[in-house]
């Protein structure tokens, strides 16, 4: 046998014992489950298994519509290695495009902003905001250019409950078919109405499923996030809630102390009762979509690998409107709001990076899970059946 075929053999039989070890883990009972090994975070192979097919197969969130309310607002984005712009059309629905001009591939918009059509930089190519290619200029010598034949890219698109997902998958069932079960859930908090406050992305220096996890658990709220949240969670009393796991998402529910500051409703909120308005739901759409809905304030953090070390990381946050409309000082609010949730982010970042760390380590070992870590496991199942599908 040659090098080069041992070297394939090689990675072959690495992911081929990580699956086995992933698929005898999600087996388990989580009284007997343990995280995944310190490999499932570290190999670039399993990485590019993950990309084709998980990323390439999923719903990806890229933020909220609220994000862009006005026609020709749009944001730029990457999903599954993917340049995509997200536009708002005239008609007030949400399209996706691939952010790639159909002459000679140039990347066309950058960041955030408004637009009455896309220009590429490159040669002045133009497109409406629906895509349609409008002006082209010194093509009139090429017979055989058609503009009304071109146009960019579309990209699956919907907008689900204020959230707008983006998949490369044609055959994907819709979201609100996938995520059916969690729609009552998040329906009374009417996040689709709350004011965006924050929207910026971040490069993390840690597996991104290892972030994800860490978002899933409240094993580390009173440890980690003690400077900030954690001692509004009391965690000995989370409640899981009985039934089968779904297999599109999880979520957990936290009630605050009724001492909290933030993450109970104000007095203006008629939308939530009980014992409702001092609870927070956090769901995780899989692979990569969390974020923690409470009845004043809502923030996420959507997840693209870059590397098996390194996760982009689109964070954002915003408000519910009568938070804001009852603020003397809405801006002040808004910039407290802000740091705090920088805070409890940096708190996480310090712990996410250490994980990463340690699993590369030669003496890590993956240690049994508590029953608080109920997510990780379904975590796990998830991923063990993604990743075998052919
Ligand atoms: S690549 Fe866009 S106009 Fe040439
Ligand atoms: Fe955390």
């Amino acid at each position: 046998m040659g090098y080069s075929a041992t070297v394939v053999k090689q990675v072959e039989s690495s992911v081929g014992q990580l699956l086995h070890d992933i698929d005898s883990l999600a087996a388990l009972p989580l009284e007997q489950a343990s995280a995944m090994p310190p490999g499932s975070y570290t190999s670039p192979e399993l990485l590019a298994l993950e990309r084709e097919r998980i990323f390439r197969r999923q719903w990806l969130c890229v933020g909220l519509a609220a994000s862009i309310p006005a026609t020709g607002d749009y944001l730029c984005d990457e999903i599954a290695g993917q340049p995509v712009v997200v536009m708002r059309q005239a008609g007030g629905t949400v399209s996706a495009f691939a952010n790639v001009c159909r002459h000679r591939m140039m990347t066309l918009l950058t960041g955030q902003g408004n637009c009455r059509r896309i220009v590429c930089p490159y040669h002045a190519w133009t497109y409406a905001t629906d895509g349609r290619l409008i002006g082209a200029p010194h093509m009139d010598r090429s017979t055989a250019f058609a503009r009304g034949e071109v146009s960019l890219a579309s990209v699956r698109c919907e907008v689900w409950h204020g959230w707008i997902y983006l998949t490369l998958d044609p055959d994907l069932p819709p979201v609100a078919e996938s995520l059916a079960r969690l729609e009552p859930l998040v329906e009374p908090y009417g996040v689709e109405h709350y004011v965006p406050i924050d929207r910026k992305e971040h490069v993390w220096r840690t597996n991104w499923k290892q972030l994800t996890e860490n978002f899933m658990e409240g094993y580390h709220l009173p440890v980690t996030h003690r400077a900030t949240v954690g001692a509004w969670f009391p965690v000995h009393e989370t409640r899981f809630e009985p039934g089968e796991p779904d297999p599109a998402f999880t979520y957990q529910f936290f009630t605050k102390s009724a001492d909290a500051r933030v993450g109970v409703a104000h007095p203006d909120n008629h939308r939530l009762e009980g014992e409702a308005r001092r609870t927070a739901i956090l769901p995780t759409v899989f692979p990569s979509h969390m974020y923690a809905l409470a009845p004043d304030h809502v923030w996420y953090l959507s997840l693209e690998p870059v590397s098996v070390g390194e996760v982009r990381v689109r964070y954002g946050a915003a408000m519910a409107p009568e938070v804001l409309a009852a603020s003397a000082d809405p801006e002040t609010l808004k910039a407290e709001i802000r740091d705090f949730l920088d805070r409890v982010n940096d708190e996480d970042r310090v712990v996410v990076e250490g994980i990463f760390r340690g699993a590369s380590s030669p003496l890590a070992s993956a240690g049994r899970l508590s029953w608080l870590e109920r997510e990780n496991h379904e975590f796990t199942r998830y991923l063990a059946n993604q990743l075998r599908r052919a």
